[in-house]
C-alpha cells in the first residue's frame, strides 16, 4: 500500500469537518468469514473513488491505527491488506473504515465473522444505523446469518441490507436469489413480537468480487429493479430519527471556573436543544431553562445530537456528573431496579448475585445481577432455562443498583438505554446491555426510616456491632475458632451471633449447592443477614468457606467503615485434607462430591485481609487469643 501511514486523530477530525455538511450514515457489515465481507467493503472503497479511508483499530486495548490515503491503491492490494492482518494475528476486534462520496460521509465497522466474536460484533453495531447482512449464494441462510440478525435486532438497527453474494457463482440465479429471499424473511418474523419484523429489509442480489450492484448496475441481473448498494446506502434515510428523539444530554463534567458562571459539559445523544428551551435534569427532576450554548467556536442558538456543548441555565440548580438533562416535556426516566437484556463479554460467567460497575452514558454505579430469566440460543432463538451467563451467551436478568439513575428504555433511545457492566476487581468490560424496562418494584418500594437507630441499639448493648468474617477452607478451623471467640466475647458481657455455613444451610439456604452460581448467592444472602445484625448491635461472627473475593468485598462494602474484619483462618489444603474432620476431603477425592473447596472447585485467599491466623503454628486457643488480642487493638470491643 503506497501511502500507508500513521493516522492521527486530528486528521479524522479535518477530514470529517470537511464534509460536516453530509449526512453520516453509520453501518455494519456481519457475514462468515469467506462470505466476502472484506471484498465487499474493498469494493465499494475503490469504485466510489472514496476521498479518504482509513481502518482504527478502535479497542480499548488496541490502541494500533494505521492509514492509507489517495485514489491509487489497488483494490487487490487493499484487499490483501485486510486478509494479511488478519493472517498475522493481529487482533482488530472492530476496524472502523471511514469514507465519503459526493453525496454521504460512511463509518462502517468491520468485525471478524468467527463465531467466537459475537461480542465484536455488538460493540460494532451498538452505534450502527444500519447492518449489511452477507449471505454467501451458494450456502443460503445459515446459523451465523440468524445469529448475527437477532445481534441486530436485539441493538435496535432498523435498516438491514440482504446482500446475497457471490451471484456470479450460481450463474446470476433470480430462482435461487427469491428462495434466499423467501427463508431469510420467513426466519426474521421470529425475531419480532407476534411474529413482526423488527427492521426493514433491503435484499440485493450482488457480487462484490465482480462488482455486480454494489456501485455499478449488473449486467447480469436485468430481473433486478433495486437500486445499486451504494445508492441505497446514499439515500436510505437516518440520523433525522436522532433530532427527532427527545433531548438527552448526560452530563460529562461541571464547569465552574468562577461564581458567575456554571456550565454543564457533555454530548448531545439525541434530540436538539434550543437558547430558552424548559429542560429537566434527572435524577433530581428539577426543571429550569437554557441560557446559553457555549462552543469552543462561540456561543449557538441551537446545538443538535453528536455535538458536544456546555449548556448554562437561568436557574442555579443542582446537576452533578452522570445526571442526564433533558427535554422537560419529554423527560427520561428515573429507577434503580431494570430488566435487561445482557450479552456476556468474559471468559468468567456472569454470577448471579454478583455485583458489577454499570457505565451507562456517564454514569457508574453498582449493579447486582439477578439469575437470569431465560437465556436464548441464538442460532435457534430458543429460550433456555439459565442459572448464570457464559460467554458470548445472551440473557434476560434483572439488574439492581445501588442508587437511581436516569435512563430511556433501549427502544426508545439506544444512548440512554444501554449499558456496559464491568468487573469491580480487574475492571475489565464483562458485559453489554440494553434496558427494557424498570421494575415496577422499584418504584413502590420505598426504604421505611424507623425510630430507634442502629446507634441507640448499641449503645442499649454496650459495644460497637462489628462483622468479624472468618474465611477458608473447608476444615481450615473457621467454626472452631469462631466458637470460641464467641465465647470469650459473651464472657465479657458482648452480644454476639455467631452465623455458620453448615448451620445456614439447613436453614435459610437449604435450596443451595456448591456450584459457583449458589456459592455466590450463599454469601449474598449471608452477608445481607450479617448487615441486619450488626444493624440490631450485635457483634457478627461469619463463619463460611466464601471462597470468592467479589463476594467478601462485597460483604465488607455492606457494612459501615471499620465495621467489617476479614479474618484469614490460613490452613494449606494438604493440611486441612489430612484433619479431614468431616470425611468430606476423603469423599471429593473418591469423586463422590462434585464441586469440592480446593478440590474441583477453587478457593481465592483474601490479599489483604485484617487477621490472619495460622493454624499450623498455633493452635485453635492460641489462634483465638491472637484475634481477640487484635480486636482490642482495633478499638473493637470498647463500649
Ligand atoms: S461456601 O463456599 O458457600 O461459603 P459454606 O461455608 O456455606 O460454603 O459451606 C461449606 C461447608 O459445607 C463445608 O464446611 C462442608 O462441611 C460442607 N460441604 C459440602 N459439600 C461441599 C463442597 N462441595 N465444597 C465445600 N464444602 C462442602
Amino acid at each position: 500500500m503506497a501511502h500507508k501511514s500513521d493516522l492521527i486523530a486530528t486528521d479524522i477530525e479535518a477530514y470529517l469537518k470537511a464534509h460536516e455538511e453530509k449526512t453520516l450514515l453509520r453501518f455494519l457489515t456481519c457475514g462468515s468469514v469467506d462470505d466476502g465481507k472484506s471484498t465487499l467493503i474493498g469494493r465499494m472503497l475503490y469504485e466510489s473513488k472514496m476521498i479518504f479511508e482509513d481502518q482504527l483499530a478502535a479497542l480499548e486495548s488496541d490502541s494500533k491505527k494505521v492509514g492509507t490515503q489517495g485514489e491509487d491503491i489497488d483494490f487487490a492490494l487493499l484487499v490483501d491488506g485486510l486478509a494479511s492482518e488478519r493472517e498475522q494475528g493481529i487482533t482488530i476486534d472492530v476496524a472502523y473504515r471511514f469514507f465519503s462520496t459526493d453525496r454521504r460521509k460512511f463509518i462502517v465497522a468491520d468485525t471478524p465473522g468467527h463465531e467466537q466474536y459475537t461480542r465484536n460484533m455488538a460493540t460494532g453495531a451498538s452505534t450502527a444505523d444500519l447492518a449489511i447482512i452477507l449471505v454467501d449464494a451458494r450456502k443460503g441462510v445459515l446459523t451465523q446469518t440468524k445469529r448475527h440478525s437477532f445481534i441486530v435486532s436485539l441493538l435496535g438497527i432498523r435498516n438491514v441490507v440482504l446482500a446475497i453474494n457471490k451471484m456470479d457463482l450460481v450463474g446470476y440465479s433470480q430462482e435461487t436469489y427469491d428462495k434466499i429471499v423467501a427463508d431469510y424473511r420467513e426466519f426474521a418474523t421470529h425475531l419480532g413480537k407476534d411474529g413482526e419484523i423488527p427492521f426493514e429489509i433491503m435484499p440485493m442480489p450482488v457480487s462484490a468480487l465482480k462488482g455486480d450492484n454494489i456501485v455499478e448496475k449488473s449486467a447480469g441481473m436485468e430481473w433486478f429493479d433495486g437500486p445499486t448498494l451504494l445508492e441505497y446506502l446514499e439515500t436510505v434515510p437516518v440520523q433525522q430519527a436522532q433530532l427527532e428523539k427527545p433531548f438527552r444530554m448526560p452530563v460529562q463534567w461541571v464547569n465552574r471556573p468562577n461564581l458567575d458562571f456554571r456550565g454543564f459539559c457533555g454530548q448531545i445523544a439525541t434530540g436538539v436543544v434550543k437558547v430558552g428551551d424548559q429542560i429537566k435534569a434527572l435524577p433530581s427532576a428539577k426543571e429550569s431553562k437554557v441560557k446559553s450554548i457555549v462552543t469552543m467556536d462561540g456561543n449557538l442558538e441551537e446545538a443538535i445530537a453528536g455535538q458536544s456543548v456546555t449548556l448554562t441555565l437561568e436557574d442555579e440548580i443542582d446537576i452533578s456528573r452522570g445526571d442526564v438533562i433533558s427535554e422537560a416535556k419529554r423527560p427520561a426516566e428515573v429507577a434503580n431496579q431494570f430488566e435487561t437484556t445482557i450479552l456476556w463479554m468474559a471468559e468468567d460467567a456472569m454470577l448471579p448475585g454478583r455485583t458489577y460497575i454499570i457505565k451507562t452514558g456517564t454514569i457508574m454505579a453498582q449493579a447486582t445481577v439477578a439469575e437470569p430469566k431465560y437465556k436464548v440460543n441464538v442460532n435457534t432463538l430458543e429460550q433456555l432455562p439459565a442459572k448464570k451467563l457464559d460467554l458470548n451467551e445472551i440473557g434476560e436478568c434483572n439488574l439492581h443498583l445501588d442508587r437511581r439513575i436516569a435512563f430511556d428504555p433501549y427502544d426508545d433511545n439506544r444512548d440512554t438505554g444501554s449499558f456496559i457492566l464491568i468487573d469491580r476487581l480487574t475492571n475489565a468490560t464483562v458485559g453489554c446491555g440494553m434496558i427494557r424496562f424498570a421494575l415496577r418494584r422499584s418504584s413502590n418500594i420505598h426504604w421505611q426510616s424507623v425510630d430507634v437507630s442502629k446507634q441507640a441499639r448499641s449503645k442499649m448493648k454496650g459495644q460497637r456491632p462489628a462483622v468479624l468474617w472468618f474465611t477458608g477452607l473447608s476444615g481450615s478451623g473457621k467454626s472452631t475458632i469462631a466458637n470460641l471467640i464467641e465465647k470469650k466475647l459473651s464472657s465479657i458481657g458482648r452480644h454476639t451471633y455467631l452465623l455458620d455455613g453448615d448451620n445456614v444451610r439447613h436453614g435459610l439456604n437449604k435450596d443451595l449447592g456448591f456450584t459457583d452460581a449458589d456459592r455466590v448467592e450463599n454469601i449474598r444472602r449471608v452477608s445481607e443477614v450479617a448487615r441486619l445484625m450488626a444493624d440490631a448491635g450485635l457483634i457478627t461472627l461469619v463463619s463460611f468457606i466464601s471462597p470468592f473475593r467479589s463476594e467478601r468485598r462485597m460483604a465488607r462494602q455492606l457494612m459501615d467503615e471499620g465495621e467489617f474484619l476479614e479474618i484469614f483462618v490460613d490452613t494449606p489444603l494438604d493440611i486441612a485434607e489430612e484433619r479431614d474432620v468431616k470425611g468430606l476431603y476423603k469423599k471429593a477425592r473418591a469423586g463422590e462430591i462434585k464441586n469440592f473447596t480446593g478440590i474441583d472447585s477453587p478457593y481465592e485467599p483474601p490479599l489483604d485481609p485484617e487477621i490472619r491466623v495460622n493454624t499450623v503454628e498455633m493452635t485453635a486457643e492460641e489462634a483465638a487469643d491472637a484475634i481477640i488480642v487484635e480486636l482490642e487493638k482495633r478499638g473493637i470491643l470498647e463500649g
